[in-house]
């Protein structure tokens, strides 16, 4: 042993025996840590001492997916990656991989579900295949905790948690004794080695969240992947972030050669259309803006409500509103809202953009694209300030919005590039809309 006494006090090593400890300063402390005596084989290290570099595996090229991770994996870390069949659990893991083995890591894929072939048909997909990426097909726990420690890759991915077993617990692959065995042994196999593990787990419509619950503070992080697998759109979301926040929202879309960035809308200036108007919503650390689109027609037989993206509730409390305070009466028709480019947008800042876009529609007025609405609106009909305003109202602004309508009573600057036009009350912003002389309809 290369420093064979310890501090009995601080945990110190030292070369040779010596009366009083360098370490805290203290006499008598230092025993041969052979002895086992009073803990001395275990080492104490200075918190200031430990070395911190090298922490961060750095990015993996997929800029939505180290956004959500607060710039990336980090070594020695486990992240939960789950979401439902289908939407994109293998294609992320493996770009994760490969973007960080061509970037010079060594990396390993331990394949449960999937043969050797499939993946190197999906890897091809995906572009050029690294030299330094290993594959092994393997569904024994053991064998691949026991395969993490031995070859030390930089980073890990275990495809799927859900598939792997160990033969000598009971219970079959995917149970939660089995899950949460599972994420322990390879988790620590991983830490042991400085490994950066991903493990990606499936969840069912219905039995959505027993299982990533079961596992949460067995890992560092969680990371769940959804989106309509009808739609391009992916959102990745860390639900829980040992290293950083969480509520972070990454915005991504499946295309024929993998996942890619989603664009964020421009609003075009000169463009107008009945039924389209912009809003911004905000989910969590993120703003963005989404255009909110109504189509209201006659209804043959009882009317029907479909909202898409937005929450029904809002758009039934927004339709009674619109009749009650604003003459604007969709009671004899069918009324479909949905958004733009399938982005979901619940959160009651949309509501100016919604109500607007509904009385465009019912109206047949025109608007134009490069009108964005916030707000929230209030049963009787007045517009509230909403969360986040300041930022809201710049990235309308970064996106291409030449007018903002804001609500009276919100305390906010206009920003550069930008006019703002203060209402106080849903049925001053459709008057703002409609009136004919109005800057906000096409001329
Ligand atoms: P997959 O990653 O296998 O989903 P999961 O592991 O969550 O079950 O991929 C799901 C779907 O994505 C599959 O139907 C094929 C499609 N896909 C693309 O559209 N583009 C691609 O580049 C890849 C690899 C898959
Ligand atoms: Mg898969």
């Amino acid at each position: 042993m290369k420093n064979p006494h310890v501090c009995t006090r601080c945990g110190s090593r030292a070369a040779r025996w010596e009366g009083r400890c360098a370490g805290c300063g203290e006499w008598n402390t230092l025993v041969a840590s052979t002895s086992r005596s009073a803990g001395a084989s275990v080492s104490v290290t200075r918190l200031a001492d430990v070395d911190v570099s090298g922490f961060a595996l750095g990015p993996t090229g997929l800029g939505e997916f180290d956004r959500v991770l607060g710039g990336g994996l980090a070594r020695g870390s486990s992240t939960l990656l789950f979401g439902e069949p289908g939407v994109g659990k293998s294609t992320l893991a493996l770009m994760v991989l490969l973007g960080r083995c061509a970037r010079g890591d060594r990396g390993l894929l331990v394949a449960a579900e999937e043969s050797l072939a499939q993946v190197a048909r999906r890897a091809r997909r995906l572009g050029a295949v690294p030299a330094g990426l290993d594959v092994v097909a393997l569904s024994d726990l053991a064998g691949a905790a026991e395969m993490v420690r031995a070859r030390r890759p930089d980073v890990v991915v275990v495809d799927s948690l859900s598939a792997m077993s160990d033969a000598n617990l009971t219970g079959t692959p995917g149970s939660v004794a089995q899950l949460r065995h599972g994420a322990e042994r390879l988790s620590q196999a991983a830490r042991e080695v400085a490994s950066a593990l991903v493990l990606v787990g499936h969840v069912t419509k219905d039995g959505d969240l027993a299982g990533p619950r079961a596992l949460e503070h067995l890992v560092d992080t969680v990371v769940r992947i959804e989106g309509d697998r009808q739609g391009p759109l992916r959102i990745l979301r860390a639900v829980k972030h040992r290293f950083g926040p969480t509520g972070e929202v990454g915005l991504l879309e499946m295309l024929g050669d993998g996942l890619v960035e989603m664009a964020e809308p421009v609003l075009r200036a000169g463009d107008a259309t009945s039924g389209v108007v912009a809003g911004v919503t905000s989910d969590g650390a993120r703003n963005l803006v989404v255009e909110v689109q109504a189509l209201v027609v006659g209804s043959v037989g009882a009317p029907r409500r479909v909202a898409h993206q937005v929450s029904s509730q809002r758009l039934a409390l927004l339709l009674a509103v619109l009749e009650a305070r604003c003459g604007v009466v969709c009671s004899g028709s069918d009324v479909f809202v949905a958004t733009a480019g399938g982005l979901p947008a619940t959160d009651p800042g949309i509501d100016a953009a919604l109500a607007l876009a509904v009385a465009s529609a019912s109206l047949g007025v025109p608007v134009r694209r490069d009108v964005l609405a916030l707000g929230e609106v209030g049963l009787a009909g007045e517009l509230r300030a909403v969360p986040a305003l300041e930022r809201r109202v710049h990235e309308a602004a970064r996106r291409g919005a030449a007018t903002i309508l804001v609500p009276t009573e919100g305390d906010v600057e206009a920003p550069e590039g930008a006019q703002l036009v203060r209402v106080g009350t849903l049925g001053e912003a459709i008057a703002a809309l409609t009136s004919q002389n109005s800057a906000l309809l096409v001329h």
